[in-house]
């Protein structure tokens, strides 16, 4: 008898331990705690019943004691390893918590365990991903933003240090000193006016006008610096044009932005030409030119602050500080619309956006 009691009980723990093994392989936690739940309450029963008729005929009370111990070995077994296989990668993700928290942002949890506590995982290094690549970005904003505003700064204190010095005329050197107070004062007026957008503080006013008005005053600025580029400038688009819902400074200055761009990086006997299209629910508004174009690559960048197809970041070659067409996208999505850039089949770039029509 007492053979068959010790055989019954170590099959009952047998069982329970294979079964501790097998619950943590399930994918889903809420099903690894059920089966847990089902081996404690099955594996005692299933011995019991196996060995109920031979209780009847030997009345050996040993058996009913030994399973029970047998089955409550087992449930404890299992519910330690449920334990384990649940408590560590939470330890895991707790520890890389911690130290993204620290400062460590290049931290990842691993994501294994259940499937809920990987998707949290997931989750966590998504956002983990996430924080660091806005530090990156903040990080490189600031050392353009220095460097673009060092290099004005370290010509005009040589120029003053020249003039202290007595080695120049006043004269010599003023209009380069007005030209680059100038760039100064508009790239802090441009970085006061991203940081603006990041913000959300953008106080734009939206109400309905027509396009013709915005574009031809844009235009009639840009006049005389076309003529001496040698650049033809159109604007095709017949008076009054359509009714659009704006802010109109917000929109002629995307416009200066677009059309100074393309006279910049268009040679001379080329054009440049302002193309509206009134479209379902809005206008598509594009600046074409017949310049050297965009890098094909670079389509999505030319948004990114400080982008310049120029990386060498020196102002010689005439261009600016790479935040124009930043702030062009800022304004034009707080107008309700998108912007893109493009390159036309016949050479040049096309930058287009989008206004919803009033
Ligand atoms: N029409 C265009 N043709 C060719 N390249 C262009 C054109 N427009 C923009 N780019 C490229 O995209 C870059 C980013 O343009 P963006 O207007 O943002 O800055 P920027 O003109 O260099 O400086 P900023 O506008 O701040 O004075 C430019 O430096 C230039 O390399
Ligand atoms: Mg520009």
């Amino acid at each position: 008898m007492i053979e068959f009691t010790i055989a019954v009980a170590l099959a009952t723990l047998a069982a329970g331990l294979i079964a501790a093994v097998l619950v943590p392989r399930l994918k889903h936690m809420r099903v690894q705690l059920v089966a847990l739940a089902l081996v404690c309450v099955i594996l005692p029963l299933a011995a019991v019943a196996a060995s109920g008729a031979v209780m009847f005929s030997s009345g050996h009370d040993l058996t009913v004691l030994a399973l029970s111990a047998a089955a409550s070995l087992a449930a404890i077994a299992g519910g330690l390893t449920l334990a384990r296989s649940i408590g560590r990668p939470l330890q895991e993700l707790r520890a890389t918590a911690a130290a993204v928290a620290d400062g460590d942002l290049g931290a990842r949890a691993p994501e294994t365990g259940p499937a809920e506590i990987a998707e949290l995982a997931a989750s966590f290094n998504r956002m983990a991903a996430n924080l660091e690549e806005v530090f990156d970005a903040r990080r490189q904003l600031v050392a353009w933003a220095s460097h673009d505003l060092r290099t004005p700064l370290a010509s005009m204190q040589a120029m003053l240090e020249a003039l202290e010095d007595g080695l120049a005329e006043p004269e010599r050197y003023l209009p380069a000193l007005r030209e680059q107070v100038g760039t100064l004062s508009s790239l802090v007026d441009d970085l006061f006016e991203l940081a603006r957008i990041d913000a959300g503080a953008l106080s734009i006013e939206l109400r309905e006008a027509r396009l013709a008005p915005v574009v031809e005053s844009c235009v009639r600025g840009l006049e005389a610096e076309a003529e001496a580029r040698h650049v033809n400038l159109d604007a095709r688009i017949s008076a009054p044009g359509p009714l659009v819902r704006c802010a109109p400074e917000s929109l002629e200055r995307v416009l200066y932005n677009l059309h100074s761009n393309a006279l910049r990086h268009t040679p001379s006997d080329g054009s440049v030409a302002v193309r509206v299209e009134p479209r379902a629910s809005e206008v598509e508004v594009a600046v074409e030119d017949t310049g050297v174009g965009l890098p094909p690559d670079a389509l999505e960048s030319v948004f990114d602050r400080f982008w310049r197809a120029d990386q060498s970041r020196s102002k010689s070659t005439g261009g600016g500080s790479g935040l124009g067409l930043a702030i062009a996208r800022g304004l034009v999505e707080a107008q309700g619309g998108r912007i893109w850039a493009e390159n036309r089949p016949g050479g040049g770039a096309r930058i287009a956006f989008t206004l919803p029509a009033a």
